[in-house]
């Protein structure tokens, strides 16, 4: 009897499994900067493996397109490669790769020019009413409004053709208010895909599933029970290559006006009535429109900034950042930490510190929930606050610590012991790139995991008076040695709240 039910229930479980695998799509897929680091790293490889599962037609094109005079053959040679290089090995299939490649195509083009030959491209689109054509634009964002006009201007926008853009959309409010206007005068809204990868990890959706598909947690999830909440964002690379456009970025521009913020909205928005793309976006943008904004005041006591100097990372002597940049001066950060509010009766009183940096001692991002303390202790000593810890990368899990009995006969100690899940030891499954779900995404055309533009709006009214701020602040900007959890005074910013970054057990 157990056995029949048990394989009854294997079998809905089979049944509700399939129908929730979507069947292959095919469609045509333009990507505008085709050659660049983005698109071989991580845009190509994407659509591989969502092709391996099954999810690709073979009548899809997959259409590259740079000024770089190619032929199809050259860029199919160059995805292979980066293929080998970037696909961890368990995951790539030779036979796979080579079917995959008759989808790729590549036409040198480009597309910020409205009055060049078009027609090579034009004429590798489908026809097909509802067949989807995408946009993808991983150029400069000084020229996203130009490719919508030329895109326009050539007579290629159909009612089911989509723009993805990547980010970072502008600098600050007016630049991103100039991308959004352009692209806006030849595509919907609804047309337009802005990326946060951030929102393409799973364990960033996870927040979802854990807040509101476990009331033991989201019935805790309020001042009440939360004393303050701590997002990290930690790197050991350095700027690598990308020093030109990092030193006109840096860490606030470049992490937290995006990534950041969403994680935060996401962990404090209230429940939306339904997944759909404008629910949750509306309840995320109601957190951005409802964090405390910055006075010059506040922006001196809440933040602080800083500059990796040389040193270790991973047992390897680094260089500076200035070295990196190959420059004397720069007062770029590429670190910060800031101490911000959300005015809402559920969040009033509780601070989240968000950190960034890097160059720091070790690659992770977290966030660490910690809950107030029992308010009379019936046991001698102190006894840590609870901490719920969510992984968002790498070691991606949730661990809950909690106050316990060390087993001795010497009377009643409390220790503190983690109660530990790791997705990938409970799920066995691969991890999915970020890329390959908000691809896929773009392509059928739902916006869940997009930035709406009121979002990216509300997100840079918040970060500009802290760039004001700080142009403002006659401080000098701060070094922290590589490989290091950045400057003191970061520590200072939470201790002067009785809390601290450092995580329990160390
Ligand atoms: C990008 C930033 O958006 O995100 C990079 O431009 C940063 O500077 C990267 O390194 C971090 O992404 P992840 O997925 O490695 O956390």
């Amino acid at each position: 009897m157990a056995e029949h039910r048990k394989s009854a229930r294997s079998a809905s479980r089979q049944k509700a499994e399939k129908a929730h695998q979507t069947e292959a799509l095919s469609f045509d897929f333009v990507i505008v900067g085709a050659t660049g680091d983005l698109t071989m790293r991580k845009l190509l490889p994407a659509f591989y493996q969502r092709f391996r599962h099954g999810q690709i037609a073979a009548t899809t094109k997959i259409i590259g397109v740079a000024r770089s005079d190619l032929t199809v053959d050259a860029y199919r040679q160059r995805t292979v490669e980066a293929f080998r290089e970037f696909i961890a090995p368990e995951d790539y299939d030779e036979a796979q790769a080579t079917a995959f490649l008759q989808l790729v195509y590549y036409v040198p083009l480009d597309m910020s020019d409205k009055e060049a030959d078009w027609n090579p491209l034009a004429s590798q689109l489908g026809t097909e009413k509802e067949r989807s054509r995408v946009f993808y634009v991983a150029t400069a964002p000084r020229l996203y409004a130009q490719t919508a006009d030329a895109i326009a201007h050539n007579g290629l926008i159909t009612d089911t053709t989509r723009i993805v853009l990547e980010k970072p959309i502008g600098t600050d409010l007016a630049s991103a208010t100039a991308i959004n206007d352009g692209v806006g005068r030849h595509f919907r809204e609804d047309q337009i895909f802005r990326i946060d990868h951030y929102l393409g990890k799973q364990t960033v959706q996870n927040i979802l599933a854990l807040r509101f598909a476990n009331p033991i947690l989201e019935r805790l999830w309020n001042a009440d029970s939360i004393a303050h909440v701590r997002i990290t964002a930690a790197e050991t690379v350095g700027v690598g290559k990308r020093g030109p456009y990092y030193d006109t970025a840096g860490a606030l521009r470049d992490m937290v006006q995006n990534h950041l913020l969403q994680v935060l909205s996401v962990l404090a928005m209230e429940p939306p009535p339904s997944l759909s793309a404008t629910d949750l976006r509306d309840e995320k943008l109601k957190i951005l429109r409802a964090l405390r904004p910055m006075t010059h005041h506040m922006v001196h006591r809440d933040t602080v900034r800083a500059q990796y100097g040389a040193g270790m990372v991973g047992g390897k002597a680094v260089p500076g950042y200035l070295e990196d940049l190959g420059s004397d001066a720069s007062s770029t950060e590429t670190y910060l930490a800031i101490r911000a509010e959300i005015r809402t009766a559920r969040w009033a009183g509780v601070p989240f510190y968000i950190r960034t940096g890097k160059r720091m001692a070790r690659k992770e991002t977290t966030i660490v929930v910690q809950f107030r303390p029992q308010p009379w202790a019936i046991f001698e000593g102190p006894i840590e606050p609870g901490e719920l810890t969510i992984r968002l990368q790498p070691d991606e899990g949730v661990s809950l610590s909690l106050a316990s009995k060390y087993p001795s006969e010497e009377g009643f100690r409390l220790k503190e012991a983690d109660l530990n899940v790791n997705y990938a030891e409970a799920f066995k499954t691969r991890y999915p790139d970020s890329y390959e779900d908000l691809l896929m995404a773009a392509v059928r055309g739902d916006q869940v995991l997009f930035i709406r533009r009121d979002e990216v709006e509300a997100a840079w009214q918040w970060i500009e008076p802290i760039l004001d701020g700080w142009a403002a602040d006659a401080r000098p900007l701060e070094t922290y040695p590589a490989g290091s959890w950045g400057p003191e005074s970061a520590e200072k910013l939470l201790e002067r709240d009785g809390f601290s970054w450092k995580e329990k057990n160390q």
